[in-house]
C-alpha cells in the first residue's frame, strides 16, 4: 500500500505585527494578562488593503512548491481547509486555483472544520493518494479572523487569542513513509461554545440586513473560552492516545507533536500529561497567535526549516477547536 508523503512544506504571515502593548492601548488587557493565560506575546494581522485569505495561502503554496522542487503545474488536486473564505460563497479553494494560474484544470474541495481543518483536509488527500486517484495535492489552511474579531473590552477573550496567515503542505505517494493514520472526530452539542453566527442562512431575510446585525456581535467570534479549555485538554490526549494506540507507537517514539497552537497552557498541559521534553514539543503560538487552520502547516513549515523534522521521524499532528472538532494524524517522515 501507498503512503501519502508531505514532500513540501511553506508558509505565509501578514507584515503587520500585533503586540500585546498594542491590545492593551485599545482595550482593557494587559501583556501580563494574555502572557499568563495563552503564551501568546504578538499576533499577525492582515492589511485589508492586500492581503487574502487566497492570496496569503498562494505566498505559501509557492514557498512549498519551490522546498519540494515542484511548479504549480504538478499540482493535481487542492484541499483548502478554511472557516475565513474571502467569499461567503464560492470557497478559496477556487480562488487559490485562480491564483496559481491552474484556472479550470484541477478540482478544489473547501473543508470547514475549524482548528482541525488541516488535519481533516490532510485525511481527505491522505484518502485520494492511497487510492491512487491523485498524485501530488496541495493542501492548505488559511485563516484571516482578525476581521471577525471584536476589538473592544467586550471582546478581550477572543481578541487577544486569534491571528492570521497561511500554510501549505504538498502531498504526494510514496513506498516506505508518509502518514500512518488519521482520526477524525466531532460533537455538534458543543457548536455555538466558538462561533460566528453571521451571514447566518437560517434566519428571515430582515434579520439578515447589516443594519440589524452591525452593532451586535452576530459577525464577531464568540467563545466559551473556559468550555472550549476544558474540552480541548481532555479530547487532545484521547486523539493522540488513539493515534498511537492504532499504530502501536509509544509516546516516548514521538520525535515531534506539533499541536494546534491554539494556547501555550493547553500544548504544556498535553506535554506535561504525556512526559514530552521541550524538543519532543512545537511551539509558535508566541509569535502568531492562534490562527484555526492555518496554525497547524504554519508550525510545520517552521519546524521543517529549523531542521527539526527529520526522514524517518515519528510526527504527531493533534488539534481541537469549533465543532467542537478534533483530530490527529502520526506520519513517519
Ligand atoms: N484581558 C484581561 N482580562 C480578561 C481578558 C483579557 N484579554 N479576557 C477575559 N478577561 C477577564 C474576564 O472578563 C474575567 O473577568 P471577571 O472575573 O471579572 O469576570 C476573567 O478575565 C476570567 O475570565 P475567564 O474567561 O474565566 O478566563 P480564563 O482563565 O478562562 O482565560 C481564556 C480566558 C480565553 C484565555 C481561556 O479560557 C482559554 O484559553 N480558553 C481556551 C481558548 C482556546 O484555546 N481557544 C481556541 C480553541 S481552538
Amino acid at each position: 500500500m501507498k503512503y501519502s508523503k508531505i514532500v513540501g512544506l511553506g508558509h505565509h504571515v501578514p507584515d503587520t505585527v500585533i503586540t500585546n502593548q498594542y491590545l492593551s492601548n485599545v482595550m482593557d488587557t494587559t501583556d501580563e494578562w494574555i502572557t499568563e493565560r495563552t503564551g501568546i506575546k504578538e499576533r499577525r494581522w492582515i492589511n485589508p488593503e492586500t492581503d487574502t485569505v487566497a492570496n496569503m495561502a498562494a505566498k505559501a503554496t509557492r514557498m512549498a512548491l519551490e522546498r519540494a522542487k515542484l511548479t504549480a503545474e504538478d499540482i493535481d488536486f487542492i484541499v483548502f481547509a478554511t472557516i475565513t473564505p474571502d467569499y461567503f460563497f464560492p470557497g478559496s479553494g477556487v480562488l487559490l486555483q485562480r491564483e496559481l494560474g491552474l484556472d479550470g484544470r484541477i478540482g478544489a474541495l473547501d473543508i470547514r472544520n475549524a482548528c482541525s481543518g488541516f488535519i481533516y483536509a490532510l485525511s481527505v488527500a491522505d484518502q485520494f493518494i492511497k487510492t491512487g486517484m491523485y498524485k501530488t495535492i496541495l493542501v492548505v489552511g488559511a485563516e484571516i479572523q482578525s476581521t471577525a474579531l471584536d476589538i473592544t473590552t467586550r471582546g478581550r477573550n477572543t481578541a487577544v487569542i486569534f491571528g492570521d496567515g497561511a500554510g501549505a503542505a504538498i502531498v504526494q505517494p510514496s513506498d516506505n513513509a508518509g502518514i500512518l493514520s488519521t482520526h477524525l472526530h466531532s460533537d455538534g452539542k458543543f457548536a455555538e461554545e466558538l462561533y460566528v453566527k453571521d451571514p447566518g442562512s437560517s434566519r428571515p431575510h430582515a434579520e439578515r440586513q447589516p443594519e440589524q446585525i452591525l452593532d451586535t456581535t452576530s459577525f464577531k467570534v464568540v467563545m466559551n473560552g473556559n468550555q472550549v479549555f476544558k474540552h480541548a485538554v481532555v479530547r487532545f490526549m484521547e486523539v493522540i492516545n488513539e493515534a498511537l494506540t492504532t499504530n502501536k507507537i509509544d509516546k516516548s517514539e514521538i520525535n515531534l507533536l506539533v499541536p494546534h497552537q491554539a494556547n501555550l497552557r493547553i500544548s504544556q498541559y498535553i506535554q506535561e500529561k504525556m512526559g514530552l521534553s521541550d524538543e519532543q514539543v512545537y511551539n509558535n503560538i508566541m509569535k502568531f497567535g492562534n490562527t484555526t487552520a492555518a496554525s497547524i502547516p504554519i508550525a510545520l513549515s517552521e519546524a521543517w526549516g529549523e531542521n527539526k523534522i527529520k526522514d524517518g521521524d515519528i510526527v504527531c499532528l493533534a488539534a481541537f477547536g469549533s465543532g467542537f472538532t478534533w483530530a490527529s494524524a502520526l506520519i513517519k517522515w
